[in-house]
């Protein structure tokens, strides 16, 4: 099967060809999301192929001390958490309780719990309280989208030079490039992206993706200039 613009069923079966070939059978991550169904929490976390990126540049980075803000079940926290070195630890936010509960059972049965502190509260509140901690190293912000400028903002406070900043979901089936969208999650993500390309703090860049989660994005930033603007 071969196609020149990509098909559902065709991006589908790419997705879980590189799946299969590069990420495998993983119980402790495929347990995470059974438990994550479970529990009636939705099943908007990364796609494995995207975790696993996520891991890779982790460990590419050599990031010891890594901010997760949205936890959500601990999917992707527990491939950050994978490619720590000794030492190296796992903060997350997450401002569902409900949500942190189902995340802590899924680090801990991953073997990984020890890696991980999970902070339950809305990031506007948890954020200003990591300020005395040491810089992170890689910052993952996958909450909820109208607060991605603020998270951004916060990534640049709590990093470092050279630190990564990776922002989920920025395509969004394509609706990101509307200019009329009015969608607060959408504009949101429209207003993060115009913040990395213009705050001297980050240079950056963004990707689209397409797996089994649909038609959607990363932006990958670096921290050329840590502090408040
Ligand atoms: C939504 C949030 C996410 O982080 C995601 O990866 C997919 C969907 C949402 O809020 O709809
Ligand atoms: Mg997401």
């Amino acid at each position: 099967m071969t196609s020149a613009s990509p098909t559902p069923d065709g991006w589908l079966a790419v997705d879980r060809y590189f799946a299969d070939t590069l990420v495998g059978h993983d119980p402790a991550l495929e347990e995470a999301v059974e438990a994550q169904r479970d529990a009636g929490l939705p099943a908007i976390e990364v796609a494995p192929v995207n975790g696993k990126f996520l891991h890779l540049l982790a460990r590419i980075s050599g990031a010891r001390r890594v901010l997760e803000i949205g936890t959500l079940g601990g999917y992707s926290t527990i491939w950050l958490a994978r490619a720590l070195p000794r030492g190296g630890r796992v903060v997350t936010i997450e401002a569902e309780p409900v949500n942190a509960g189902v995340a802590r059972a899924n680090v801990d049965r991953a073997g990984v719990g020890s890696l991980v502190d999970i902070r339950v509260g809305r990031g506007e509140h948890v954020l200003p309280t990591l300020s005395d901690e040491e810089p992170f190293d890689l910052v993952f912000i996958d909450a909820d989208k109208e607060s991605n400028t603020l998270y951004l903002d916060w990534a640049a406070r709590l990093g470092r030079e050279g630190t990564v900043v990776v922002v989920d979901n920025v395509a969004r089936g394509g609706e990101v490039a509307d200019p009329d969208a009015t969608d607060p999650r959408v504009v949101g993500t429209q207003r993060a992206l115009a913040m990395l390309g213009s705050d001297p703090r980050f240079d950056a860049t963004a990707l689209q993706t397409l797996d089994l989660k649909g038609w959607d994005g990363i932006a990958l930033a670096v921290v050329v200039r840590a502090g408040e603007l």
